[in-house]
């Protein structure tokens, strides 16, 4: 992209006399860089980070601003996704209609137990700590800050979350699990799903399915993200 606005720079005098303002070589960078993004294989909705970040960094400049508030915004960033370059699993939250839906899948039996691998803000685990049926609501998170959220809001509101990997969990002491997590670790999660769940137990898989399996049930919710819940009986 530099390439292209060097050559730009080189044949521009050819039609406008220089000098030329920073911002509007900045703009041009930024446009070109937005038109590209999607044609050259990143997630179109990359485009509008490619456009906010050179326009970005010339502001930064202009203001002066002090690196370190970028470093402490990166650090804030970081303790809130870190999942999302180790595992690439990042932080997005169930909704009510999908809680509402797991509450219609708990068997009538008494004493379940649930856990929530990848618990986020903890909400999931209240809910069900909630239920009539569930004896113990359990989550795992390790990214800091949402653990850190989830602990302070299962203590106040019932549940009980923990800062384990989501890997290390024994997923035999559950009768439901629960997984909103990214395609990206489906296929490992079903081995250990398969080696550990007890016949008979659930395990629900929020809009990523297992794609070496058909699943026991697909329930397509009327949420406004069309949630599909993939329902695993083991
Ligand atoms: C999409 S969010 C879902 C949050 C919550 N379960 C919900 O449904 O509202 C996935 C969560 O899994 C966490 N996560 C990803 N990999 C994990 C791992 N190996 N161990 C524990 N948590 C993990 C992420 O940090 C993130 O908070």
């Amino acid at each position: 992209m530099l390439a292209v606005i060097a050559l730009g720079l080189m044949l521009a005098p050819y039609v406008i006399s220089p000098p030329y303002s920073y911002s509007l070589l900045v703009l041009i960078q930024a446009l070109l860089a937005t038109m590209v993004s999607c044609r050259l294989g990143l997630p179109c909705w990359w485009r509008w980070i490619q456009f906010f970040i050179p326009i970005g960094l010339y502001v930064g400049l202009l203001v002066e601003f002090n690196p370190l508030w970028a470093l402490a915004v990166f650090a804030l960033i970081w303790l809130v996704f870190p999942n999302a370059l180790t595992e690439r699993v990042p932080l997005y939250l169930t909704n009510s209609t999908t809680r509402d839906a797991l509450k219609r899948l708990i068997k009538p039996q008494k004493n379940q137990t649930f856990l929530d691998l990848g618990c986020g803000l903890g909400g999931n685990v209240v809910f069900m700590s909630q239920q009539a049926n569930i004896s113990e609501a359990h989550g795992v998170e390790t990214a800091p800050i949402p653990y850190l959220l989830s602990k302070i809001y299962t203590l106040v509101r019932g549940g009980r979350t923990y800062a384990m990997d989501m890997w290390k969990t024994d997923l035999n002491y559950y009768d439901v699990v629960y997984a909103f997590l990214s395609p990206e670790p489906m296929p490992k999660l079903w081995q250990k799903v398969k080696e550990e769940m007890r016949p008979g137990t659930l395990f629900i898989s929020n809009s990523f399915a297992i794609t070496e399996v058909a699943p026991t049930e697909i329930w397509e919710l009327s949420d406004r993200r069309q949630t599909t819940l993939y329902i695993y009986r083991l």
